[in-house]
């Protein structure tokens, strides 16, 4: 066997094509930015931070905060229920707006070799700062809920750190598609649902909008760099994406929300874990993005199990 017969990969292990070719990563990249100019927000002028926040509306649709159906939840006063709703989202925002932070080095450090006269390269950089806005918003609204400082476990949070100034090609794509679709799924379900507290409904349509455009760039990437992939390389990607996926997955929620309504946050945590109706919703969550990661064959083989895991297949 030559060389390159070798470093192909294998023919169960080859990803799946698109039926239609992916289309010029410059001409896709010309329309990104279009788009970004015509439509794109400046949370802090762009929503109304002084309104004051009812006390009686949800943050995240009921039915998806994690201990929904439990025997817990029925312990809750429709208060407390509100308040756990409150806790959940700060941490969902707080975790991902570290996983921004973990994009945003990603992308310069992918800038760093591109010509940046083209527009892909410029798209990159304009994303970044898009992101920039996104985790101010995060941070703003954090603060403005008064919650605790809620994050990933600290070795996840150090994991990240050589995460972010390592990963490259769809190691550093598709968990980063995982981590901005699944959370899309439940802010575009929380804009569209009038219980939920306006300011985090205007938030969401900002982030929704401005998403839509960065989702489009890493599949269209991811797509393109996937035949390139030697078998090695395939399963060392497999493998890095299924682990960040899983650890970010699994950190979204803090332990200590549970804390906010008198909960231990080991009780509260395996109550969620063991909770059909949390692990419907994670696979609810991940329901576009998953089968999309599996055509393009990034997801495939052994480390399947930790998406199952996961409760995100
Ligand atoms: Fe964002
Ligand atoms: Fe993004």
């Amino acid at each position: 066997m030559t060389k390159a017969q070798h470093d192909r990969p294998a023919q169960h292990d080859r990803p799946v094509q698109h039926d239609r070719p992916v289309p010029d990563r410059q001409r896709t990249a010309m329309r990104l930015l279009v788009s970004s100019a015509h439509r794109s927000y400046d949370p802090a002028a762009d929503l109304d931070w002084a309104a004051e926040l009812d006390p009686d509306l949800p943050y995240l649709p009921l039915h998806r905060v994690s201990l929904y159906g439990t025997e817990l939840w029925r312990g809750l006063s429709r208060q407390q229920q509100v308040e756990l709703s409150k806790h959940e989202l700060a941490s969902l925002m707080q975790v991902g707006l570290w996983f921004e932070l973990i994009l945003m080095q990603m992308l310069l450090r992918y800038a760093y070799d591109l010509d940046l006269r083209l527009p892909h390269s410029q798209y990159a950089l304009t994303e970044i700062g898009d992101e920039t806005r996104h985790s101010v918003m995060f941070a703003r609204a954090a603060e403005k809920l008064g919650t605790p400082h809620y994050r990933a476990p600290r070795r996840v949070h150090n994991l990240g750190r050589l995460y972010k100034a390592t990963a490259g090609g769809p190691a550093m794509f598709a968990p980063v598609l995982v981590a901005e679709e699944i959370l899309d799924r439940l802010q575009r379900e929380a804009m569209a649902d009038e219980a939920v507290q306006p300011l985090v409904r205007g938030i969401n349509q900002i982030h929704v909008v401005e998403e839509a455009r960065h989702v489009r760039y890493a599949r269209e990437e991811l797509v393109r760099m996937m035949p390139l992939l030697s078998r090695g390389q395939l399963h060392r990607q497999r493998a890095v994406v299924a682990v960040v996926s899983y650890l970010l997955a699994d950190s979204l929620i803090d332990p200590a929300v549970y804390r906010s309504v008198g909960i231990a946050p080991s009780v509260g945590r395996a109550a969620a874990l063991a909770n059909p109706h949390h692990q419907a919703s994670r696979r609810w969550m991940a329901g576009k993005i998953m089968p999309f990661l599996r055509q393009v064959g990034i997801v495939g083989g052994p480390s399947e199990a930790l998406y199952r895991k996961a409760f995100l297949i």
